[in-house]
């Protein structure tokens, strides 16, 4: 069999966005298809009146013409490539852990790059004067020993040891000080069936050691990198001890329940008597790096695991339902059938088991003998991740979406306050921090209900705006909701936000604050049910009905304080193609933006720049990365830095304290559906067949990204 397979015609089924069935299928068990879970009538807003193209792209500008999109905005045409700016100084990598931007100003470093036009190449295209380079893919070497990838022998035992599949949330955390030496540490969300295993045709047709493999290339890796010179270019350790290198998946690797809902009765099971030990951790989307140099992870649509939900006790068929299990079908659509190789997963059987899935999970990266967490603290949902900052007062506060249609927003603040210092001592202590604290849901009021009518005009006072409540759920093991206990609201914290009456949003994916300003940005990425027969109507933060394209939230803690009860917040970006009337850009000339279309995940350069990645561009360009000012006469001024190849989606990304390394992971390419291993819609990143990996791009000058 040839080793170049014919490149499949892009004839896929786009579902929500550009987002291809496949897609669907694989990454959410079509959650598209089955009822919103999210059934409670608590009321939202209603009782508030209140080119040259790098490098190594390959395909220069001349070639790109013919795939580029026609948008109205800034990066329509710009094809030409901007002369790189002066290197600026490069500010030293201070050690793992450390809270950082120190001394540094928002808006300082301007973004000065030149913007990519929306295409629908099967590349990775950066900015002329960057170069990017393939750092890990899947199937790669990670734990010493790994034997070489087999695409047509796979093995589970390989597959455990080797990269996983679908690679999400990146993490970079210094080994040295001099940054030359690093951990990566990759989430690996899902895997797709039809594009891991040559020749096929159904779930059912895997044999029991290939759905082992999956389940083996699920979960995280660490892996050791090095700088490549002084650039900003990394490549892995190829040899050596690397001691730190190492894989924890859904097949084998033992988690421990941390938190007050650790031990109680929903979280036990007959293989753990206790309730405190997992196996396995499912769907880790994104995450984010801790001030004491931990890697936290979001378990998040957890529910396309499980079969036998319709032979679920009755008792138990409501809370499974709100988390989008199905309690009609053993099978659902879109089902794995993840029982044939582990019983754990039939729900008939083992009921609770989907209770020990949905939570922050937290991996020390620098114990590679430390048992990974999952923070009951946190409470349970369809994380998307969480990131953490540290308040004034010294207490950690964590911010988390729960990334389903109509579901809320979440902030933990912890009991303990951070210990600064990197000493053995501070950083046992600071270990601690996300086992005991206080969860809040957020409640939005807003200042224009009566202007709202769901097209996305501007109301009169300008904004979309308002305050905003965080209210209390639980607090240690005192639960703030009549009739459910901590336990409960941790574990079945849906209920707990539908009870208190918290604002139903449209998909909050990825949720970070600036470490520059405190401020907190929510992408929500987009929801086509807003306002679509019985569902919510739009309100003030989901201006929009059918919502396509997503927005971006910006929330701002009163008294600049993270662990504060109120906020205000409003809509920096609304997004879509500039030239629609219901877009909004922070008032921005929208002439000189570029088109964005569903957010997801977030980041922040050294100097607060915001970076927003999309998942299913519903206009009709490959996914991006974006870049905009959050502070200063440049904020709105959004502009595309990057694209993926065809099928695939953004995630990561990160920006290394020195700012000179942007790292991005590249999802599920060439997912299109009737694409095959051997039939692909993407050859990338090797010209054979498509395989997800982490992408490190720099500056040819070495000068800061971005600027
Ligand atoms: Fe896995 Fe919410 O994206
Ligand atoms: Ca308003
Ligand atoms: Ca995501």
């Amino acid at each position: 069999m040839s080793d170049r397979p014919r490149l499949l015609p892009l004839l896929g089924t786009p579902r929500h966005g550009s987002r291809d069935a496949m897609t669907c299928l694989y990454r959410c068990g079509n959650a598209c298809d089955h009822p919103v879970p999210n059934t409670s009538d608590n009321a939202y807003f209603g009782d508030v009146v209140n080119a040259e193209v790098s490098r190594r792209g390959v395909v220069r500008a001349g070639a790109v013409g013919a795939l580029v999109l026609g948008f109205s905005g800034a990066a329509a045409g710009a094809l030409a490539g901007a002369a790189p700016a002066a290197a600026a100084p490069v500010p030293p990598v201070p050690p793992a852990g450390q809270p950082t931007a120190a001394g540094r100003r928002p808006g300082s470093g301007a973004l000065s790059f030149k913007p990519i036009p929306p295409n629908t190449l099967d590349t990775f295209v950066v900015p002329n004067g960057y170069d990017q380079a393939v750092i890990i893919r899947w199937g790669d070497p990670v734990v010493p020993g790994a034997p070489e990838f087999n695409l047509r022998r796979q093995t589970a035992a390989a597959q455990a040891k080797q990269f996983g599949y679908n690679n999400d949330f990146v993490g970079v955390l210094p080994l040295d000080k001099g940054g030359k030496r690093a951990l990566l540490v990759v989430n690996h969300e899902y895997t797709n069936e039809d594009l891991m295993f040559p020749g096929f045709t159904s779930q059912d047709a895997l044999s029991v050691e290939q759905v082992k493999v999956a389940m083996a290339a699920h979960g995280m890796s660490v892996v050791e990198i090095e700088r490549v010179g002084g650039t900003g270019q990394w490549r892995v350790v190829g040899s050596g001890r690397r001691p730190y290198n190492r894989r924890v998946d859904a097949l084998s690797s033992k988690f421990e329940l941390t938190g007050p809902a650790a031990g109680s009765s929903f979280l036990k099971t007959a293989a753990d008597p206790k309730g405190r030990t997992v196996i396995g951790t499912l769907n880790n989307c994104a995450g984010g790096v801790t001030p004491w140099g931990t890697v936290l992870s979001g378990e998040e649509n957890f529910n396309q695991y499980f079969v036998g939900g319709d032979a679920a006790p009755e008792s138990e068929k409501a809370r499974l339902a709100r988390y989008g299990i199905s309690t009609t079908a053993r099978y659902p659509s879109g089902s794995r059938k993840w029982d044939r190789a582990a019983e754990r997963f039939d729900l008939a059987k083992h009921p609770n088991e989907a209770n020990r899935h949905g939570w922050i999970v937290e991996i020390d990266p620098f114990d590679p003998e430390s048992r990974p967490r999952k923070h009951t603290a946190l409470g349970r949902f369809k994380h998307e991740g969480a990131n953490v900052i540290v308040a004034r007062s010294g207490h950690v506060v964590a911010y988390m979406g729960d990334d389903e249609r109509f579901d809320y927003l979440y902030k933990f603040v912890s009991d303990k306050k951070f210990m600064k210092g990197d000493s053995w001592v501070a950083r046992k202590h600071n270990l601690t921090l996300l086992e005991s604290g206080t969860l809040y849901v957020a409640k939005l009021d807003q200042t224009s209900a009566g202007e709202i009518d769901g097209s996305g005009t501007l109301p009169s006072d300008g904004a979309f705006n308002g305050k905003g409540r965080w209210i209390k759920l639980v607090s240690g093991n005192r639960s703030y909701v009549d009739g459910m206990t901590a336990a409960e609201v941790l574990t079945f914290t849906r209920f707990a936000g539908d009870k208190v009456g918290a604002t139903k949003m449209d998909r909050p994916e990825d949720v970070e604050p600036s470490l520059l300003t405190g401020k907190v940005y929510v992408a929500l990425t987009n929801n086509t049910n807003r306002g679509v027969g019985s569902n919510p109507a739009p309100d003030e933060a989901n201006p929009r009905t059918a919502n396509r394209h997503g927005q971006i939230l910006e929330l701002v803690e009163d008294r600049g304080d993270n662990t504060a009860d109120s906020f205000r917040w409003s809509l920096p970006i609304v997004c879509g193609d500039p030239a629609d009337p219901s877009t909004y850009f922070a008032g921005y000339d929208k002439t000189k933006v570029s088109p964005i279309s569903c957010p997801d995940n977030v980041a922040f350069d050294a100097t607060g720049n915001l970076w927003i990645s999309t998942d299913g561009n519903a206009l009709g360009s490959n996914d991006g990365l974006f870049a905009t000012a959050t502070e200063g006469p440049e904020r709105g001024h959004l502009k595309q830095f990057l694209t993926v190849p065809v099928g695939a989606e953004t995630c990561g990304p990160f920006i290394t304290e020195d700012n000179r390394s942007l790292f991005v992971a590249v999802q599920h390419p060439g997912e299109i559906t009737g694409a095959t291993v051997d039939n692909p819609a993407s050859t990338w990143p090797d010209g054979d067949y498509a395989k997800p990996g982490v992408v490190v791009t720099w500056r040819l000058d070495g000068g800061p990204v971005g600027s």
